[in-house]
């Protein structure tokens, strides 16, 4: 248990606000994407964006949450009452979620993919054939997931420097550690989305 000055409290809060927008954000373009693996990756982060709020959720309360030094605060009411409760069960409770989010996403896959199906019937093969040979730059025009990723990339970039803002603001080192972990995961984040792009010559 720690206190926060009433500065640190509205940097947290400020924070929170990001991240619930990166939510929001995630959970749209997953419905959005035309392309079913995009709608996993986005599908994905959002998740991940869950884990930061509740972590900095968590700071906001004074308290610092549990693992988040590796690799996001999986925190419910329940854990946080029952301190005491093992690592494996925290292992069942992640793997169960994770089972979940696989059938969710799988049903959205399907929507997905009978999109496509159908999009691909009404274009012919030839402009397929088209887009192929084109510049990263004649893709991101063509392509209707770009300007998501342009967005995201965007989102990215601006939270992991509020992050880095907020470290040298923080005079507790364990609530500076949280928030500098989040940060890394930020830039992460910002990885998998350019890697995507790359991979699909979206990115110029
Ligand atoms: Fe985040
Ligand atoms: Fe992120």
């Amino acid at each position: 248990m720690f206190t926060l000055s009433q500065k640190e409290k509205s940097l947290l809060n400020e924070l929170l606000q990001h991240e619930e927008l990166c939510i929001q954000k995630y959970t749209n373009y997953a419905l959005k994407a035309q392309d079913p693996q995009l709608t996993q990756l986005f599908q994905n982060l959002a998740q991940k964006e869950q884990q930061h709020y509740d972590s900095v959720d968590t700071l906001l309360q004074g308290e610092i949450p549990q693992g988040a030094q590796q690799g996001g605060g999986q925190q419910d009411q329940s854990q946080q009452s029952g301190q005491s409760q093992s690592q494996g069960q925290q292992n069942q409770q992640s793997q169960e979620q994770g089972s979940q989010n696989e059938q969710q996403s799988q049903g959205m896959q399907n929507n997905q993919q009978e999109n496509m199906q159908s999009a691909q019937q009404q274009g012919s093969i030839m402009s397929q054939h088209k887009q192929d040979n084109q510049s990263p730059s004649q893709n991101q025009q063509n392509n209707p997931d770009s300007s998501l990723l342009e967005d995201m990339l965007m989102t990215e970039k601006y939270i992991s420097s509020y992050y880095d803002t907020a470290v040298f603001e923080m005079s507790n080192s364990e609530v500076r550690q949280v928030l500098q972990h989040i940060q890394q995961e930020e830039q992460q984040h910002g990885e998998e989305i350019y890697n995507y792009m790359s991979e699909k010559g979206l990115y110029n």
